[in-house]
Parts: C-alpha cells; structure tokens; sequence
C-alpha cells in the first residue's frame, strides 16, 4: 500500500522510495548531493550547522560524512581544502556540556554550540554552506489552540480520525507543523549562502497501516498517552493536568512535507526520498528512546515520581500486543528531502 503510493508519487515529482538502512541510504544521498551540487568554487572557509543536535551521538557521524563529501570534493579539484566549522545547535536546556566532552578526538573541525530556537534567526547571515536537521522538524513551537483539552493528535494515519474535533485537531497539528516549518526555512534562507545545500530528514508516517499487524511511531505515542491516562484514572497524576496537555509534535505524511516544502520561494527540492526508518527497536528499545525523549517534558507536567511507574506502564501496553515483538512491524518513515538555497 505505502508502496504503491509513494511510486505513484515519483511520477508527478521526484520522491523516490528506498528501502534498507535509514543511515546509510541518507548517507548515501548527502554524499552523491554534495559531489554533484555544492559549488565549491567561491568557498575559503566551509560552514555546517546542525540543527536540533541534541548531545552529538547521532550528529558526529552525520558531521563526519558532510565534511569528508566536501574534502573529495576539494580533493578531485585545483581548489585548496578550507577549514571546516561546525555549528550545533539546540534548545537551551539542551545538555551541550556532553556535547563537548564527547566530541571526536580525530575531527577535522572547529565547533561552536549556538543555544535556540531554530525557528529564529540564530546563525550571521550568509554564513551555512551545509545545513543539517534531522529527526528535530517534527517538534512545534506550541501545542495548537484546538488540540488543548482533547489529549489526543488525532493521528491521521491508523484509525484515530472520527467526529468533527478530531478533524479540527489535525487540520490545526498540521498547520503549526507548516507554519513551524516555514518559520525555519526563511531564517535558514537569511543564515545559508547562495547555492548551498540543507539535508532534512523528517519522521514521517505512512498514509495507512493496519493496527492489527503493524505499529507506527504515533502507535507508540498513544501507547504513552493511553499510559498517562491510566495512571490519572488511577489518581496517581493530576486529570486537569493532563486534560491540558498535548504532546508539542506532529509527524507529518511524505506528501505533508513535499506540499510545505515545494511551496518555498526560496529553496528548489533538489531531491526528497522517502525511507524506511529501520530503527528496528526492541521492547526496551521503545520504552528507553521515549524515556529520553519524554522524560523531561514529563516531569515538568507531572512531576518526577510519575515517570518511572508511566514507562513501567507503556512497556506492559508493548508487550501485551503481539504487534511490538517483531521490529520490522514498524512502518514508520523518514523524509530525507534535500534543498539548495535559490541564487535570486
Ligand atoms: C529526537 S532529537 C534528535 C537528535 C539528533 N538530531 C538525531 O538525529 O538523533 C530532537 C532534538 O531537536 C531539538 N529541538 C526540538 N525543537 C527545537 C527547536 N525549536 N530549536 C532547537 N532545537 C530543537 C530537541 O531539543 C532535541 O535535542
């Protein structure tokens, strides 16, 4: 189904649909995009910036392959290599100290850490060649004004969608999401210089799967949610609390991104693939990536002592469906979408 779709996609624009691992095919795409795209010509000094890199650990790999793409570059060519600057960028809580302390010994790169919103100007304009985000997209700026009270984001995909409120909820995840976009591609498009390149890669979910044999990564936050509401019924967190609460994300189709991105005046889609995300998650694996996702914004709402029993509970909701125990179940994508800043 997700199949047909995304071929039937390809025809009209140029989303081409790949399987296998998620890094190593967007690795794939990042290097053959800067052999063929990035003029190096003017460059005396390379720039990249991460946005949302949280503490590095998947962002120095990504780092690595950008810079070593631009060096063969340089290296095929009478250009003299510049010196790289990596800038990572996350919220300001973020925890930059490990970022630092676990930095690869062997880079060949100065670093700075720039704290904010990547919806705002952060970066001097004029000054990215490659700008890099990847899973970061999907988080909004606020929880939009028809979601609160209703604790759920009435995901599109699955069958969640039903009544006129859940509609509403969508149309409004939706439009904070585009806007939220928006607001990063015209910062980007002050920060970035002429011609150079930006990778996104976006959680995405398929236009449909069968609940019954497959899971999604909104499957799971619901799973997270339908915990929270367990413990409030149980009276062990606060059920005004949680009334007004919201998870502050929304993961877009492949065809949501496309339609943002492709109405942008200021950046071409050079290339946007659609992968299979190929977490290949256990159990364990879910309830500690959504610890570490969560557990923050969790406390914050809830209080601390809510979190342990809340994750105890969302790996007894994953275990008890059969759906969770084989991996490849998972048909959540990501969007590798590849833009080059216009000259004009
Ligand atoms: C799921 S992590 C992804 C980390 C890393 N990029 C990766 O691919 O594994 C998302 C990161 O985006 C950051 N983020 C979310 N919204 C942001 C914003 N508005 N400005 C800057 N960073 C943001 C979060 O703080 C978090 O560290």
């Amino acid at each position: 189904m997700v199949a047909m779709e995304l071929t039937a996609m390809s025809k009209t624009h140029p989303i081409k649909y790949k399987s296998g691992g998620v890094l190593a095919a967007a690795k794939t795409i990042i290097e053959e995009e800067i052999a063929t795209k990035l003029d190096i010509s003017t460059i005396s000094f390379c720039c990249i910036a991460d946005f949302g890199c949280s503490t590095g650990n998947n962002s120095f790999p990504a780092m690595h392959t950008i810079i070593e793409a631009v060096k063969r570059k340089y290296e095929s060519s009478d250009l003299k290599t510049p010196d790289f600057y990596v800038w990572f960028n996350d919220v300001v809580s973020n925890d930059f100290n490990t970022l630092f302390r676990s930095l690869p010994l062997d880079r060949s790169y100065k670093v700075a850490a720039v704290a904010g919103d990547f919806h705002s100007h952060l970066l001097p304009p004029s000054s990215i060649h490659f700008a890099y985000s990847s899973w970061a997209l999907q988080w909004l700026t606020e929880v939009p004004k028809p979601a609160v009270g209703l604790h759920s984001p009435a995901w599109k995909g699955g069958k969640r969608l039903y009544g006129v409120k859940r509609e509403e909820v969508y149309e409004a995840y939706l439009g904070q999401f585009e806007r939220d976009l928006e607001a990063f591609l015209k910062c980007r498009a002050v920060e970035m210089v002429k011609g150079g390149i930006m990778a996104l890669l976006i959680p995405a979910l398929p236009a449909y799967w069968d609940p019954q044999t497959e899971f999604t990564v909104a499957s799971v936050i619901e799973l997270l949610r339908s915990s929270l509401v367990d413990m409030a019924k149980e009276g062990k967190l606060s059920e005004t609390k949680l009334d007004a609460f919201n998870f502050p994300y929304y993961i877009p189709t492949p065809e949501e991104v496309w339609a943002i991105l492709q109405k942008s005046n200021s950046f071409s889609i050079e290339r946007m693939e659609i992968l299979k995300s190929g977490t290949l998650l256990t159990v364990d694996g879910h309830v500690a990536c959504f610890r570490a996702v969560h557990q923050n914004m969790l406390t914050h709402e809830f209080g601390a002592e809510t979190i342990d029993e809340s994750f105890d509970m969302l790996k007894k909701k994953l275990q008890t469906s059969p759906v969770y125990a084989n991996p490849s179940n998972d048909k959540t994508l990501v969007v590798v979408a590849i833009l080059k800043l216009n000259n004009v």
